[in-house]
Order: C-alpha cells, then sequence, then structure tokens
C-alpha cells in the first residue's frame, strides 16, 4: 500500500467514527517564534489539549507534517528519518482509552489487514505519579491482543511528553513483529534489535506536568495519537528501510547510477536531508545562521557534502529536486506551486556552500603552514573546531585534508570541544520548545488580549497596513510584529499606549463566537493568517472596539489587563 492510500484510510475511517479532519499546520510553527520546528501532531493543538475548545469540535484527525532533528547525526542509517509525515486522531476530552484502544486494533486489523498476531503492545507500569495503566492493557486483551504480548514498562518507555513541560500522561505503543528472530531470550518490544517496530502511540494526556516537576490534572482527559507514516508503509510493503518505499525510491535509483562510488549511508543522507529541505523550504524556511534557517543550511549543507562524497556533480542537484518533488507531489500538491522558489532557495545554499569549501581549504592552508613552520606535526582541537564552527568546515574534511598532508589531528579534543557545543545548542533547542508549548497562564493570557488592543490602536494611529505579521508571548512581555514604511515616532507610540489603556479602563467584555469564515469576514472580523483556519474559526469582539479571527484564550473583561 502506497503512503497516500494508509493516509486517506487513516483519515476516512476517524472521520467515520465522528472526526473532523483538519489541515496539517505548517513544518515552522506559525505565530510562535520561540519553537524551531512542529515536531508532533499535538503541537499546534497544544491550547485545546489544555482546554481551549477548538472550533471543529472534540473529535479530530489529520496529518501533520513533522520535523525533528535530535538525530540528524543519525541519519544514513537503516531507519532515522529527520522529516517525517504523523497521522494523529485527537479526543478533545471526548473518548477515552478503550475507544481509542478498540479504533486502532479495528484500524490496524480491518483496514490495514494486519494479522493480530504481528501485534504487541506496551501499557504504563506506574509509580508514584500515576497508576499502573491495567485500563490500557484489559482494552487490549478485550480487542484480541493475547495477554503475552501485553507488557508494561516505566515511565522511559510508556509516557510522553513534549519537552520538559506541558501536557503529557502514560501511552500505550503498539509494535509490529518484523518476523526477525528474537535477539536474545528476554526480546521485548522495548529492545531496539529491530525485530519490534513501534507503529503508533496512544498518549492518555490527562497530566500536566509542571515546571518544579509536579504533575496536576488536566480540566479534561484528552487522547493523542501518532502514527509514523513512512513506517507503516514500509512494514506494509514488505521494505527493509523506508529509503524503499516510493517516497524515496526514485531519487535513491538516480542517485545510485550517478554515484561513482558504492556508498548507501551518503545516498540516504543525500536522499533524507533533499526531502527535509524541499518540505522546509516549501513552508517558507530559509537557511540563516540561527535557530530553523541553521537547521535548514545544516541540511543542504551535508547533503552537498554527500553528494561531492558519492562523486556526482553539484549541477545535477537541480535534477535531484526535480525527481524528490515528483515522488511527493502526490502527497503535497503545493509542492509543484512552489518548485522554482525550493530549487533556487536549495541550489543557492548549495553554491554558498561551495565557497564555504574554498575558504576552509585556505584557512586549513594557513594553519597547515602554521604547525610546520613550529615544526610541529599535529593540527589542534581548536583548530578543527574553528574551521568547523567559524567556516562550517566538516571535521572529516578536515582530517582528510590532513591525512593527505601526512599530519595528524587532535581529534580527542575536538570530540570533547564538539559534544560541549552540541550540548549547549541542544539546551538551547529544548528551552525554545519549552517555552513555545507549555507556557499558557494567566499572564499570556492577559497578553494576548492585550495584543488584539494593540493590533487595533496601532491600525486607528498608523493606518490599516499595520496588521499583524508575527506574535509573541510571554509570561514577562509580549512582542508584536508588524510593518510600517517609516520609523513609529515617539508621538504615535504615545498615542497608541493611550489608545490600549483607554480601552482597558473602559472594562470591555470579552465575547467569544463560532462561525464560518465567511461570515467571520463579512462581520468585519480582522482575519490573520486566514489558511490556518478550518471551517469553522472563533471570533474574539472586545466591546465596540476590536473583533479578530483568534483560536484564544482570552481573558473575560479588559479590566482585568492592569495597564
Ligand atoms: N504525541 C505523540 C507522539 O509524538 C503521539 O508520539
Amino acid at each position: 500500500m502506497k503512503a497516500i492510500e494508509i493516509r486517506n484510510k487513516y483519515l476516512n475511517f476517524f472521520k467515520n467514527h465522528g472526526h473532523k479532519v483538519i489541515k496539517s499546520a505548517s513544518l515552522i510553527p506559525e505565530n510562535d517564534p520561540s519553537v524551531l520546528f512542529t515536531t508532533a501532531g499535538m503541537h499546534p493543538l497544544v491550547p485545546y489539549l489544555l482546554g481551549e475548545k477548538h472550533p471543529e469540535g472534540t473529535r479530530l484527525t489529520d496529518y501533520q507534517k513533522c520535523l525533528r532533528t535530535v538525530d540528524i547525526d543519525e541519519v544514513g542509517d537503516n531507519r532515522h528519518l529527520t522529516y517525517f509525515e504523523m497521522l494523529g486522531n485527537w479526543s478533545l476530552g471526548d473518548y477515552f482509552k478503550e475507544e481509542s484502544i478498540q479504533m486502532s486494533f479495528d484500524f490496524l486489523t480491518k483496514e490495514l489487514n494486519i494479522p493480530v498476531s504481528k501485534l504487541s503492545v506496551t501499557c504504563f507500569g506506574g509509580d508514584n505519579d500515576a497508576p499502573r495503566d491495567e485500563i490500557s492493557a484489559n482494552c487490549w486483551k478485550k480487542a484480541g491482543i493475547p495477554e503475552d504480548r501485553i507488557y508494561f514498562f516505566g515511565k522511559d518507555d510508556n509516557w510522553w511528553i513534549a519537552g520538559e513541560e506541558g501536557p503529557c500522561g502514560p501511552d500505550t505503543e503498539i509494535f509490529y513483529d518484523t518476523g526477525k528472530e528474537k535477539c536474545s531470550e528476554n526480546c521485548n518490544p522495548s529492545c531496539d534489535c529491530g525485530k519490534y517496530v513501534e507503529i503508533w502511540n496512544n498518549v492518555f494526556m490527562e497530566y500536566f506536568k509542571n515546571s518544579d516537576g509536579t504533575y496536576s490534572k488536566l480540566k479534561q482527559k484528552n487522547v493523542d495519537t501518532g502514527l509514523g507514516l513512512e513506517r507503516m508503509a514500509m512494514l506494509l510493503q514488505g521494505k527493509e528501510t523506508p529509503f524503499d518505499i516510493e517516497l524515496f525510491k526514485p531519487v535513491m535509483d538516480e542517485l545510485k547510477e550517478k554515484s561513482k562510488i558504492d556508498d548507501i549511508n551518503s545516498r540516504r543522507i543525500v536522499a533524507e536531508h533533499l526531502r527535509a529541505s524541499i518540505m522546509v523550504v516549501n513552508d517558507g524556511g530559509r537557511p540563516s545562521n540561527v535557530d530553523r534557517g541553521y537547521i535548514l543550511r545544516r541540511l543542504i549543507r551535508r547533503m552537498t557534502r554527500h553528494l561531492t562524497k558519492l562523486g556526482i556533480e553539484l549541477e545535477y542537484l537541480e535534477s535531484l529536486i526535480e525527481i524528490s518533488i515528483d515522488s511527493l507531489k502526490e502527497m503535497y500538491p503545493e509542492l509543484l506551486e512552489n518548485k522554482e522558489i525550493i530549487k533556487n532557495v536549495i541550489v543557492e545554499e548549495k553554491n554558498k556552500f561551495v565557497k564555504t569549501l574554498k575558504n576552509g581549504e585556505r584557512e586549513f592552508e594557513k594553519a597547515l603552514n602554521n604547525i610546520k613552520s613550529k615544526g610541529e606535526n599535529k593540527i589542534g582541537a581548536e583548530v578543527v573546531f574553528n574551521l568547523y564552527e567559524t567556516y562550517g568546515f566538516p571535521p572529516e574534511m578536515t582530517v582528510e585534508l590532513a591525512k593527505e598532508n601526512n599530519v595528524e589531528v587532535n581529534l580527542e579534543d575536538f570530540d570533547k570541544m564538539f559534544k560541549e557545543h552540541q550540548e549547549k545548542s541542544r539546551m538551547g533547542n529544548d528551552k525554545k520548545f519549552k517555552g513555545g508549548l507549555a507556557e499558557q497562564n494567566e499572564m499570556t493570557i492577559k497578553y494576548h488580549t492585550a495584543t488584539h488592543l494593540l493590533h487595533k490602536a496601532l491600525q486607528i494611529v498608523l493606518g490599516e497596513h499595520a496588521v499583524q505579521k508575527g506574535s509573541n508571548i510571554t509570561s514577562e512581555r509580549l512582542r508584536f510584529d508588524f510593518a510600517n514604511p517609516q520609523k513609529v515616532t515617539k508621538e504615535q507610540l504615545e498615542q497608541v499606549e493611550k489608545i490600549v489603556n483607554e480601552q482597558i479602563q473602559r472594562k470591555l467584555d470579552v465575547v467569544c463566537e463560532e462561525m464560518s469564515l465567511e461570515e467571520a469576514k463579512k462581520s468585519g472580523a480582522m482575519g490573520l493568517f486566514e489558511s490556518k483556519y478550518g471551517e469553522k474559526v472563533k471570533v474574539y469582539t472586545i466591546g465596540d472596539f476590536s473583533k479578530e479571527i483568534c483560536g484564544g484564550p482570552h481573558v473575560k473583561n479588559t479590566s482585568e489587563l492592569g495597564t
């Protein structure tokens, strides 16, 4: 079964079980510069998991484009991907364990026709924070999974949370038995040997992990599930790796034909990073030196390096993009519209990297002459690190050049420096993820309402062109992005401030109504980020002052805001 057929079957199945199909959010979290990329289907739904009402109801399903970069250096083996598609279904305070498990079981065994004998499941074994999940285990038994294929594990295996803080809960994971020999007598689904492949994760989100590490109960019991599409397609097609399915195969074949050396890892890296880069650029990502732009840059650079390693002319990159888009266009028709942009962005970045490589080589020469003049024979770790950090010059290329010049490289110390550097950036990324996802409290809700007042005030003072381009809210402050042809003057800012404070003092009620996008526009609501919304939208009206399409949440009355 092709990936697109699995996707369609999934969405239809859940539609027939009362779910509304919602659109995939962008890979680049809109309106939220604090998070790098969308990493799970639940990510755009966090406010609704926390209790906010979703305009499409309490049962939702979608496919979500996801990018996870923690394992970027693992790509090249037979399973890791950075970009993948996650199929998901959600209960927002609607059904819980029993119905969720029964639906998963039915979808796998009746729609995808997977024999029950291929399935094993794991449940949460219980600890001080939450009880052993006997309920899920019993639901599995009732559905038809024999007891000896129901396993219990601790938080490491059967508890799901995005980052360190936020909505979370015990999960039950479904595994597919590939039929391989057990690696040992104790081989079980938590084992990494490849016999068992995780295909679906059902998270029973009824907890919230606080920043102090304690857990509270959420307002409602939710279900959040995720099924990895490429992996499922691979299993159903009887393939060994995701690179053998139709989404990668044409590029993989082409790479093999054009390569001067036979290196499957490099071919996978090129195919995977190419697809991920295409998807990120398609959603508006552009290479840069910071945050998500830097991830895109790394993807394109690593791909370029491996193309070179394979001995493929870099001019050939454009054709590879064409082939990749051709394999993906059925899943993502918008790629065809954006094809030229995608090609330009990726090729331009590749060209920059070629220059970087040249600069790096020049710097290497300098370093080489330097140590030779001192009569030394070893390139220091700081040189390798500097080449990497400042010139983007890959350490393995430094090693290669060193070899050619009969000098050694202090790689041990470099590894240490590199690990420290990675740890720092990982911590930075974790923090970002946390900030964007979990922060929803009294203060941020107030800032959110204040943002609407500010938006309207800016339009009054500067003109209707001053629409929202972006917004970011933390507990300490709000930030609002808009475009204006001139620098905003001090007087204008004072006027804006005055208007906002006046509206706060008028003690205006904040009222939420649900309506179709059409009705919302007719009512004069400011419509931001329209494409993101489904059929029905929420409109927040603040007295007679402001009316905006918005997901919320907001305060009840502007008097709650202070000044
Ligand atoms: N949010 C869950 C996951 O990503 C379903 O695995």
